[in-house]
């Protein structure tokens, strides 16, 4: 909410909230608006059906939401503060279909995740890359996280001693690097810094393994530049 308090002396930033609602996207214009006579410069808008990691906590409760999402956002900001904001849409695109369904209910870009796991550039041990070969959305879950938001992983040992609340979990603060945080503070749930650097060493059982709902796609270790490729439908698409 105060983000433009941090950024006032640095009018180069952008400042580019995640939302996966509209309250939340008029919660945060109106007090901008109010208090600092600012608006966001692009809105990163998630469709919390697909993307990987935390997911906003209310909003997972209907299907097609960024269809919805998308109109909705825009006709607010048109009719409350007459101003287009880039719209980035985030969750589930795969390739250039998944690119123009986006740009088509309005977005102006979109932010990809769980597709760039399995390329030769990701930095995570290559058994976290494997993992996401050749899984399914079957092997997706939600599970709860010591930030108090629901977040989505695959299934394995540890995402499912999690879910069953099981005592079995290291809960010892490695880094007191949340605000608010349930092991720290309340010895519930586990270290998520502790679980995901377990999984991006390497050990897909006991890790942290986030990922999108939109996995099984992936049937090999690719380089981004094909990736991008994918995803623009230009053959030489270039990688800065
Ligand atoms: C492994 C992984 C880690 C992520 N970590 C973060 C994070 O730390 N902060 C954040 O805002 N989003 C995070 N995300 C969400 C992505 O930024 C992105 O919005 C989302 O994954 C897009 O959906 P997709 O994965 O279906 O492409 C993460 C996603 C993945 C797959």
């Amino acid at each position: 909410m105060d983000l433009p308090a941090h950024t006032a002396n640095h009018p180069e930033v952008a400042l580019v909230p995640m939302v996966c609602g509209l309250d939340a996207v008029q919660t945060i214009c109106q007090t901008w608006h109010q208090r600092y006579d600012r608006l966001p410069d692009a809105l990163i808008v998630e469709n919390s059906q697909a993307v990987g990691g935390h997911i906003g906590t209310t909003c997972d409760d209907f299907k097609g939401q960024i269809e919805r999402l998308l109109p909705q956002i825009q006709d607010y900001l048109q009719t409350q503060f007459q101003v287009e904001i880039p719209l980035i849409a985030a969750g589930g695109v795969w390739d250039r279909a998944d690119v123009d369904r986006m740009l088509a209910l309005g977005a102006s870009g979109v932010q990809v995740g769980t597709r760039f796991i399995t390329t030769t550039e990701c930095d995570a041990d290559r058994r976290y890359k494997e993992a996401h070969l050749n899984t399914s959305s079957k092997d997706v879950v939600i599970l709860p996280s010591p930030v108090g938001k629901p977040a989505r992983a695959l299934r394995n040992a540890f995402a499912e001693k999690v879910i069953s609340g099981s005592a079995d979990l290291e809960r010892r603060c490695v880094a007191n690097c949340l605000e608010s945080c349930l092991c720290r503070d309340h010895r519930k749930t586990y270290c998520i810094l502790q679980s995901l650097a377990n999984a991006a060493a390497g050990d897909i059982e006991q890790g942290l393994l986030f990922s999108g709902a939109n996995v099984g796609r992936a049937e090999e270790i690719v380089s981004v530049a094909e990736v991008m490729a994918a995803l623009t439908g230009v053959r030489e698409a270039v990688v800065v």
